[in-house]
């Protein structure tokens, strides 16, 4: 897989990154750090293994990283995690929110608590935090948000109620957020993944997979690495005409 950064340089950026010990916004943090940023990697707990990776990260990349707590569905851990960002930068370029749960049940078996705590993060959770960091970036009149959204926001299959839901209420709030920031230099986008290939796909019905993949022109899964390449595109002065869009990453599913 072709890495972007030898192209984009992101010197002199910083970079809030949620859901950073894995999968997606693992791979953007380490790209976006090799780049040059300084990353603000966001976690629920800050473990060893966690901590050992910040480690790695700070020896090998030509970036930063600061290890941030933050669960979303928390809202004093939100504003902790703010003020610990504003006491390294209050000068915020990029956000990535790759953050999200999974859900998969029926629509008349599935609970209304578990829409909501589906919501809670994958929305509400997103929501907040792009509010309070929309404020820090309005003071430079410069940034660029980047939700990570689903196909499952606009390819209905069984059993995606509250997964699909809470990922085409991010692309309406995409859309929404990009409207009224613009003005204030701040771009909002959001990627559509398909199947990638983490901990999350693992956890699909393998029958669900395997249709959703089957279904795309190029009949094959993800990489991270493929979501954080078009994530530094979105971030980067490259899309600097480009705002409230979603962008599919999906093999094509046309
Ligand atoms: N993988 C795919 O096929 C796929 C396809 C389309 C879209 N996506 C989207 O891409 C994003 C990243 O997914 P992934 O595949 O990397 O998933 P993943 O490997 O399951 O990682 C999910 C991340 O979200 C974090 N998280 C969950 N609840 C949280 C909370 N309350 N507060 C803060 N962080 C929380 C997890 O932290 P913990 O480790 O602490 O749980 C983890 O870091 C998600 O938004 C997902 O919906 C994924």
């Amino acid at each position: 897989m072709t890495q972007i950064t030898s192209q984009i340089n992101l010197d002199g950026a910083y970079a809030i990154i949620t859901g950073a010990n894995r999968g997606i916004g693992k791979q953007i943090s380490e790209t976006f750090q090799a780049a040059g940023a300084h990353v603000f990697a966001c976690t629920r707990e800050l473990n060893s293994d966690f901590m050992d990776w910040v480690e790695t990260q700070k020896q090998s990349g030509t970036g930063d990283v600061t290890p941030i707590q933050l669960d979303l569905t928390d809202d004093q851990s939100l504003k902790s995690a703010i003020n610990d960002i504003r006491m390294v930068s209050s000068k915020i370029d990029i956000l990535v929110n790759s953050a999200g749960v999974a859900h998969g049940s029926l629509f008349q078996m599935t609970p209304i608590s578990d829409i909501k705590t589906v919501f809670d993060v994958n929305f509400f959770g997103q929501i907040a935090l792009s509010q309070s960091v929309s404020r820090l970036m309005a003071r430079n009149k410069s940034g660029s948000i980047i939700n990570i959204s689903s196909s499952t926001a606009h390819i209905v299959d069984p059993g995606t109620l509250a997964y699909g839901t809470s990922k085409a209420a991010l692309n309406r709030a995409t859309k929404s957020m990009a409207i009224e920031l613009g003005e204030m230099g701040i771009r909002v986008n959001a990627i559509s993944p398909g199947v990638t290939n983490t901990e999350m796909s693992a956890q699909m019905d393998d029958n669900a997979r395997s249709m959703l993949i089957a279904s795309s022109v190029l009949k094959k899964a993800a990489s991270p690495q493929d979501i954080a390449n078009t994530a530094i595109f979105l971030a980067s002065d490259l899309s600097s005409h480009i705002t409230g869009q979603i962008i599919c990453v999906d093999g094509g599913i046309v």
